[in-house]
């Protein structure tokens, strides 16, 4: 750890956030990197939101902050510049502090979300087809990066048909995109990736799935995990189709963050293993 230096100040903003996982991950992070640093989940509505980012960048150490459901859209207008995944998406999840009064704004869902299922989990994206569930915030973070992969096509499903244009609308000229209504999502070719962006997890309900949505091989990926992921999780077992968490994914993005705010790349392994409480090598500091 480095002595003598300031301490490297870092916040969640988000409402809930009183479980959020993302001050361990951090605290790993920082350790890994030998720096001196504080990561804070703060419970935050949308009003306040401006006033907590700039105590924070106003702050002697304050680099930067992360930002959850459902004050994404909020930081994306408080970002002073913004990437292009995250214009694509309307909703910025990083933002880092270059002074106290300019912050870059960022998404690292969709990154995190690729280099778990490319990285960790050896899934091919590319030439592949991929259909996504949901057309809400979640959705909407993660299909730049997928088209990015180039698969052979992405499709989103929406119970309500209109997100779902208006998504693809928002992603066209990046690839092969469509969008479909989901109270027929078997009238179409299988896909080898279903991707769960849905939040009927959080009311523990199963998201709109059908067994021949999937090609053999096909596998589930759900963005919630624990709980949240349990009845979808069920679902697949029972239908025998492999099934994926998204704790991965929140790790990833978290290192995504980590490097925008200090250049470090944290190894995330270590990091996945603590969390999925396995044995396993505890982070190299
Ligand atoms: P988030 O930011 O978590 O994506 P959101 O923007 O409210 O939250 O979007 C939730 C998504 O889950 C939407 O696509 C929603 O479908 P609608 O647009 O039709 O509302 C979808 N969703 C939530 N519960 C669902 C359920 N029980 N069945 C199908 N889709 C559901």
């Amino acid at each position: 750890m480095a002595q003598g230096s300031q301490t490297l100040k870092f916040a969640l903003f988000g409402s809930p956030v009183r479980h959020s996982l993302s001050p361990c991950i951090h605290a790993l992070f920082a350790e890994q990197a030998g720096l001196d640093a504080s990561y804070t989940a703060i419970e935050c509505s949308e009003e306040f939101l401006a006033r907590e980012v700039q105590r924070l960048a106003d702050e002697p150490g304050g680099r930067g902050c992360n930002i959850t459901l459902p004050l994404k859209h909020r930081a994306f207008e408080l970002a002073s510049g913004t990437s292009e995944r995250a214009r694509r998406a309307g909703a910025v999840n990083t933002l880092r502090f270059d002074s106290p009064s300019n912050w870059a704004g960022d998404n690292t869902d969709g990154v995190g979300l690729v280099c778990d299922l490319t990285e960790n989990l050896e899934v091919e994206l590319t030439g592949r087809r991929i259909c996504v569930l949901g057309a809400g915030g979640a959705a909407a973070g993660i299909l730049y990066d997928l088209l990015q992969q180039a698969p052979d096509m992405l499709t989103v499903y929406n119970r309500t048909a209109e997100r779902a244009r208006e998504l693809a609308r928002l992603h066209s000229g990046l690839g092969a995109i469509a969008h479909a209504q989901s109270h027929d999502p078997s009238a179409t070719q299988p896909f080898d990736l279903v991707i769960n962006a849905t939040s009927a997890g959080h009311a523990r309900k199963l998201p709109p799935i059908s067994r021949n949505l999937f090609a053999p091989g096909g596998i589930c990926y759900d963005l919630n995990y624990g709980r949240t992921s349990s009845v979808l999780r069920d679902w697949c077992t029972e239908n025998d189709i492999a099934f994926r968490d998204g704790l991965g994914m929140l790790v990833e993005q978290a290192a995504e963050s980590f490097r925008i705010w200090t250049g470090f790349e944290p190894e995330t392994a270590p990091v996945i293993e603590v969390l999925r409480g396995e044995p396993g090598p505890t982070p190299n500091t």
